[in-house]
């Protein structure tokens, strides 16, 4: 087995930072394929933190080449950023990153409707970085990839368009309009930089492949955002689930041998939108701060509720999950029984399928599982857990039927349970 996907089973930050970062160790490559810098994925190693946001998160392991695929939407100016960041830390990147040519640029000026926009009833609470006009521009064909941002000569008319599109979108929003002057000064100096990095990043990781190399495919946000497949229209505007790492690389969905799927022991969400097992009150604070819940990139506070195990089994459904993480799985530590959400309620009819259109209306119908009082952050091995604690896990692969292959119980690398191979299919 050689490559494998890891993806959200949620609505985002259920830790794949973390777990990528954990696979990474034994992977030749590590490849984004989706969303942009609204992601913010958070890596702790011997207590240093680390928050990536375009780069991949196996960036730390010094030998590990990184791709970032066409389906991404890159903002230069903080891939540029991020790149000096760890540079500081002493962690050369620039040689072993390969930047799809034809991922798409996204201009200061995309950024700040986003921004205007995100006010309002039909508000969706997006993180303001531009990612949900970047993807609009690229569908309608006005877009700008990387690639035509080489030189001045190709990036002038490239940009033209959508710089003259955007003038009377600030006017209506009253943002300051953009100019086709400013917008090339932006970014002659970042792609001066970033040009040496830009490539075919389809034909870096079929390479991979064929030299049989371990290439994992790291999703951003969650399956419930994804923009086909999750709740819209508060979801994000990019294919979030397993399949993207198909379109957003340029690779057959035939080279994929295994898809591994992260999922909280609870639930979150940051941003608008249904959330059938949200608490509201005390018990969801102090969910949020037990488990430190504020958003990696935005700084928001996120909502918490219980696990929702509909939408786990629907996560396993749309992505074909082999293989499950559970994670932040000391945060329930304290509690006497822990409620799990195991059916909804729907009028009077109840079902244990995710609604493709009713999500608002459904009421979460719990069952309670014994809880445990132990701090687990040192188990290394299911042994270690109290019995309840077992007892949880086995409820959630039995209910999910999902093998499990690894449990956290600590944000840093160390704080792991591993009990599969995450690259096999099945224990
Ligand atoms: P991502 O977007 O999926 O990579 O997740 P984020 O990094 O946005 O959010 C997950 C947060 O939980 C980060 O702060 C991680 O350091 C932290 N984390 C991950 N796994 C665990 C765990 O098992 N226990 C605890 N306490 N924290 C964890
Ligand atoms: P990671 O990769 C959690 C949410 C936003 C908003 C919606 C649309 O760290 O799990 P966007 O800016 O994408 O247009 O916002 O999607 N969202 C995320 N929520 N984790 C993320 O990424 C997210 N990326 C976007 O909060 O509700
Ligand atoms: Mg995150």
């Amino acid at each position: 087995m050689t490559a494998i996907v890891v993806v959200g089973a949620q609505w985002g930050d259920e830790g794949k930072g973390k777990i990528v970062d954990l696979v990474a160790e034994r992977a030749d490559v590590v490849v984004r394929y989706g969303g942009g810098a609204n992601a913010g994925h958070t890596l702790k190693v011997n207590g240093q933190k680390v928050v990536t946001h375009l780069l991949p998160s196996g960036v730390l392991h010094p030998s590990t080449r990184c791709v970032l695929g066409a389906g991404m939407v890159i903002d230069p100016k903080v891939l540029l950023d991020e790149i000096l960041e760890l540079e500081g830390r002493g962690l050369s990147v620039r040689g072993r990153l390969t930047i799809s040519s034809r991922a798409h640029a996204t201009m200061p000026f995309q950024a700040a409707i986003d921004r205007a926009a995100n006010a309002g009833p039909r508000a969706i609470g997006t993180t303001g970085r531009g990612i949900g006009p970047t993807y609009s521009d690229k569908s309608a064909r006005v877009g700008v990839r990387l690639g035509d941002l080489v030189s001045a000569a190709r990036a002038k008319p490239a940009i033209e368009a959508l710089v003259e599109a955007y003038r009377a979108r600030a006017r209506a929003v009253g943002a300051p309009e953009p100019t086709v002057d400013e917008a090339l000064a932006y970014v002659e100096p970042l792609m001066r930089e970033i040009q040496p990095m830009l490539g075919d990043a389809s034909l870096a990781v079929d390479r991979a492949l064929r030299a049989n190399e371990r290439v994992v495919f790291e999703g951003a946000q969650g399956t419930l955002l994804d923009l086909d497949h999750g709740t819209y229209p508060f979801v994000t505007s990019s294919n979030t689930v397993a399949g993207g790492a198909c379109t957003g690389t340029g690779i057959g969905p035939t080279r994929i041998d295994a898809v591994f799927g992260i999922t909280k022991a609870y639930c979150t969400r940051v941003g608008h939108g249904p959330f059938p097992t949200e608490l509201h009150g005390p018990a969801g604070d102090s969910l949020r701060e037990a488990g430190e819940e504020y958003g990696a990139t935005t700084g928001r506070p996120r909502r918490c509720g219980w696990l929702d195990l509909p939408a786990l089994r629907y996560a396993a459904r749309v992505n074909g999950l082999t293989a499950l993480a559970v994670t932040k799985l000391d945060i329930l530590s304290g509690y006497d029984e822990i409620p799990v959400c195991t059916k909804y309620r729907i009028d009077d009819a109840h079902t244990s399928e995710l609604p493709v259109d009713d999500l608002e209306r459904a009421e979460p119908v719990f069952e309670r599982f014994p809880g445990w009082k132990e701090n687990i952050s040192k188990a290394r091995t299911l042994d270690d857990l109290p019995a309840t604690a077992r007892a949880y896990i086995a409820m959630i692969e039995a209910r999910v039927e999902v093998n499990i292959a690894m449990v956290s119980v600590g944000a840093d690398r160390a704080e792991t349970i591993v009990l599969g191979d995450p690259f096999a299919r099945g224990r």
